[in-house]
């Protein structure tokens, strides 16, 4: 009997989705670079092994495969890609389908999808997440190419894919890089959750002088409500855990230098390009940069000292209260621009993305999972052409409830010296936003004056110049 479907590069992410595929009932060809691990892959399958076909090369991989042969890839994102379907294509036929499930760049995705279009083989670019634990169990599944490709590897991708209420995280986006431009977002978005959560543990850690095990019950209440989500869990879970080695906290012994792979400024880059503004996203990967100069940042400490500023006193309940509302008013934010970047995209790359699809495919699976998401679903689905999440209206009232404990969470760090980068680019976009008139009108100025860009009135129609005299 042919296998089903196949797949490429058992890595973590590859031999997981592999036992995923195999779980739901479907007969898989696998292939990996090295032998020996296609072959360890079948021998620790344990009852799943009978549905696992080990090809030692591509050639017996294509002929384990019904055609036509829906194919994944999960090698790393760039070159090896490339690599890999340029050798497939040796031994694939009209019809079959690639299917690049990696973190690929959605621009090397549009661009693949072009080169085989002319082949007669199909080109996924297919965003997974959820890490290690979805990839086996049920990842979210963002799919771009036609949607008749899709609907080729729709039952499979469903069966794998999460279920939230039964509904399955699975969808076709768009044509050519949708599927890998929202995974990129997802990752901004995942980027700017975290990098907020970990504002507001700076807070709990330095502003109160709490220690992790006090701190992990702060973020399990709030897991009960309306900050219910993925990462609030683990964030608890991590503050937790100790030490083997040498019974601290984890926590505590890990070098507060983040690592990126590049997704988080892929989301940044291609803001700026479409011209969204998405600070709070921004704010995050800056920060994951910064964390990285450790010894320059060691050295400033040095320099500056302390500057005598205080810890942050009061009452602790409140504080906490204010903290819980205003982390939820930072990730309205920069939900609100992640999504503002993907309704831009869609615009520019003529993909037309179904928002509340995206919002709904999220609500299990990834990274960012959450109950927020679903309130997010709702307000797309309320209303068609909505520019700004801020701007529905269970969005504007909840930053209504929400934006004075930011405000107060912001100030307070910045009086005791804590940095919130995320937390106050989302309050300054929130701000900068709602206000009428800003205060552009001087740059405009200011540009006329010492370059002559000419400005627009707020009375007239047309270009119009300062006066200036010999400097405008
Ligand atoms: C996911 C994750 C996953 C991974 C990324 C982000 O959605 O499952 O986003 O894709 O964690 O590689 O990683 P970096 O933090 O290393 O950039």
């Amino acid at each position: 009997e042919q296998a089903e479907i196949g797949l490429i590069g058992l890595g973590t992410m590859g031999s997981n989705l592999a036992l995923n595929i195999a779980e739901k009932g479907h007969r898989i060809a696998v292939f990996n670079r090295t032998t020996s691990r296609t072959d360890a892959f079948k021998a620790n399958a344990g009852e799943l092994s009978d549905r696992i076909v080990p090809c030692h090369s591509l050639q017996e991989l294509a002929a384990a495969i019904r055609p036509p042969r829906p194919v994944i890839i999960m090698v790393l994102a760039g070159t090896p890609v490339d690599e890999q379907i340029a050798q497939l294509r040796e031994v694939l036929s009209a019809n079959d389908i690639i299917i690049d499930a990696g973190n690929a760049n959605f621009r090397d995705t549009i661009r693949r999808f072009k080169e085989l279009e002319s082949t007669g083989l199909t080109f996924i670019g297919m965003g997974v997440s959820g890490g290690e634990e979805g990839a086996r169990h049920g990842p979210s599944i963002m799919v771009g190419g036609t949607e008749e490709s899709y609907n080729r590897v729709e039952k499979v991708l469903t069966a794998i894919s999460a279920k939230y209420k039964g509904e399955a995280c699975s969808a076709w986006l768009g044509t050519d890089g949708a599927g890998h431009f929202v995974k990129t977002i997802h990752n901004g978005i995942e980027y700017a959750d975290m990098q907020m959560i970990a504002e507001i543990y700076g807070v709990l850690r330095d502003g109160l002088g709490l220690n992790p095990k006090e701190i992990a019950p702060v973020f399990d209440t709030w897991n009960t409500g309306r900050l219910n989500s993925y990462l609030i869990e683990i964030t608890a879970k991590v503050l937790n855990a100790d030490d083997p080695k040498t019974g601290k906290p984890v926590v505590e012994i890990i070098l507060d230098r983040a690592g990126q792979k590049g997704t988080g400024k892929w989301s940044v880059i291609e803001a700026q390009q479409l011209g969204i503004p998405a600070t709070a996203i921004e704010a995050a990967v800056a920060a994951r940069v910064l964390s990285s100069l450790k010894t320059e940042r060691e050295a400033a400490e040095k320099a500056y000292g302390d500057l005598g500023l205080g810890r942050i006193s009061g009452d602790k309940d409140a504080l906490l209260a204010d903290l819980e509302l205003a982390l939820f008013a930072g990730k309205v934010a920069a939900y609100a621009q992640g999504f503002a970047v993907m309704s831009g995209a869609s615009q520019q790359f003529g993909w037309d993305l179904p928002m509340p699809t995206i919002a709904k495919i999220w609500r299990a699976g990834c990274i960012i999972r959450s109950q927020f998401l679903d309130t997010i679903a709702e307000a797309f689905s309320a209303e068609d052409n909505v520019a700004n999440l801020l701007m529905t209206p269970a969005f504007i009232a909840m930053m209504k409830e929400a934006h004075p404990a930011l405000r107060r969470v912001v100030a307070r760090a910045a009086e005791a010296g804590l940095p919130v980068p995320a937390l106050s680019s989302a309050l300054a976009y929130f701000d900068a936003y709602r206000q009428g008139r800003g205060t552009s009108n001087l740059i405009q100025a200011q540009r006329d004056f010492f370059g002559a860009h000419g400005f627009e009135r707020i009375d007239a129609e047309g270009a119009f110049h300062g006066p200036w005299g010999s400097n405008g």
